[in-house]
């Protein structure tokens, strides 16, 4: 077995090395404190991994992304977003009866709870539509409370099928019209469509360049590994809260701007240049200036240092979903000037910052009528399949343990009141 070799005040300590599918290299120091007294130190977790995991593998530097080993490319290419959510949940992908299954199970617990709907009339017209699904997730818990794990099983499917439901009526809602109850007819992303844009007097119809494009996007951002809200899921769930209060935490933190908030920001800034007479180069300069806190949305990651596989493939589909819907977006022009130049400069090239999945998703978002304060529960809806199969993974692991960092305590030493 290899080890690594820590000196620490002089005296040598071995450290175990464990070793990835993909050849990935760690330090086990799980049994460092215990033997040195000593912790490691790790701001943002950037070097530290937090577990192991057979879900997703990312290639950083190589712009490599695989869903429990098949291609990102080969999968937007060929699958559908209910055979991601199997492949990601359940490790193998589903035989046609096992698809047909899941896809049945979907369809028949889409409904939530009548008593739902009256929650959603205490929430003011202008509520954030991310609030209300966070809102709502956490509250399946007190219909379907939780027992075994087999009855986790069946809460998967019901946090599936209903975060969708309460997705498109957080819409209605914002907008004041008659929420649309899912149809049975439908598959899952067509029913996502239907609730959407039907009203009571004219059903939407759903054209299959939409159909595709939600599959893609959908699928795109199924699962990325311990990100943000991925490790925020594992951490709430770590102390065997219940799935739905685990994901709720999840969508939380994928709120932010930093994270999968920065879909509707990129869209707000490519309008703000295009307001401001569309001077791209103003706002890359400005994203340079240290003394602005701008950034250019949708750029930079932490972990990709060559370009976002997901970021790729969407600028492809952005074109072609404009093009076959007869639209012109000025915003896609605007971002691909914004990209040209930012690739061009220095400061990116340094840094190695490129675009990111959310630099291109708002434009197609805004292509299928969705507007942009719902564009974060869409990248919600997607993250679904890998929040699940992470929290489910992590709640089989028999060596799972409750999250808990250390810390370096940096604060005053004892002083009397
Ligand atoms: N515009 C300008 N400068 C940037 C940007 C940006 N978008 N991103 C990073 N930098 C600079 C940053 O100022 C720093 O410069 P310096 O070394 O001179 O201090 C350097 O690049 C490294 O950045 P960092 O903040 O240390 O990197 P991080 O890994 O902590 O943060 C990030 C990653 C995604 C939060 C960051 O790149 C960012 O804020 N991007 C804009 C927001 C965004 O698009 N988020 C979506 C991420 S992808 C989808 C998802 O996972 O949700």
């Amino acid at each position: 077995m290899k080890t690594a070799k820590l000196i620490l005040d002089g005296k040598e300590y071995e450290l175990p090395i464990v070793v990835g599918s993909e050849g990935e290299v760690g330090i086990d120091i799980r049994g460092l404190r215990s033997a040195t007294r000593a912790v490691t130190l790790d701001s943002g977790f950037a070097n530290s991994g937090s577990c192991s995991s057979e879900i997703t593998f990312i290639d950083g530097e190589k712009g490599i992304l695989r869903y429990r080993g098949y291609p990102i490319e080969q999968i937007a290419e060929n699958a559908t977003f209910t055979e991601v959510a199997y492949l990601l949940i359940y490790g193998s992908r589903p035989g046609a009866d096992e698809l047909a299954e899941f896809n049945r199970k979907l369809t028949y617990h889409s409904l939530i709870h009548e008593d739902m709907k009256n929650f959603f009339s205490g929430f003011p017209a202008t509520a954030h539509p991310m609030a209300i699904l966070s809102a709502m997730v956490a509250s399946l818990s007190s219909y379907y409370p939780r027992s075994a794990i087999d009855n986790n099983e069946l809460n998967i499917i019901r946090l599936l099928s209903k975060a969708r439901t309460i997705a498109a009526f957080s819409y209605k809602k914002s907008i004041g019209q008659p929420f649309m109850y899912p149809s049975n007819e439908l598959s899952y992303t067509e029913n996502f469509l239907h609730m959407m844009f039907s009203v009571p007097a004219e059903p939407y119809r759903i054209s299959p360049v939409m159909e595709r494009a939600l599959n893609l996007l959908l699928i795109l951002h199924a699962d990325h590994e311990q990100n943000c809200s991925t490790s925020t899921v594992r951490m709430v769930g770590s102390s065997e809260a219940n799935i739905f209060a685990s994901i709720s935490a999840g969508i939380n933190a994928l709120w932010g701007p930093l994270h999968g908030g920065a879909n509707q920001k990129v869209i707000e800034m490519l309008t703000r240049i295009r307001d401001d007479g569309g001077n791209y180069e103003k706002y890359v300069d400005l994203a340079k200036d240290k003394d602005s806190d701008f950034r250019l949305m949708g750029f930079g990651h932490r972990v990709y240092k060559n370009f976002d596989p997901r970021a790729k493939i969407l600028k492809a589909a952005a074109d072609e979903v404009l093009e076959e819907m007869g639209k012109n977006d000025p915003l896609l022009d605007i971002a691909k000037n914004l990209e040209r130049i930012a690739l061009e400069d220095d400061y990116f090239v340094e840094r190695r910052l490129y675009p990111n999945v959310d630099f291109y998703s708002g434009i197609l978002y805004r292509a299928m009528g969705i507007p942009t304060n719902m564009f974060t529960v869409m990248f919600a809806l997607g993250r679904l399949p890998g929040w699940i199969a992470h929290w489910r993974e992590m709640r089989l692991d028999p060596d799972g343990r409750i999250y808990r960092p250390r810390q370096i305590y940096t604060g005053s030493t004892r002083r009397d009141w």
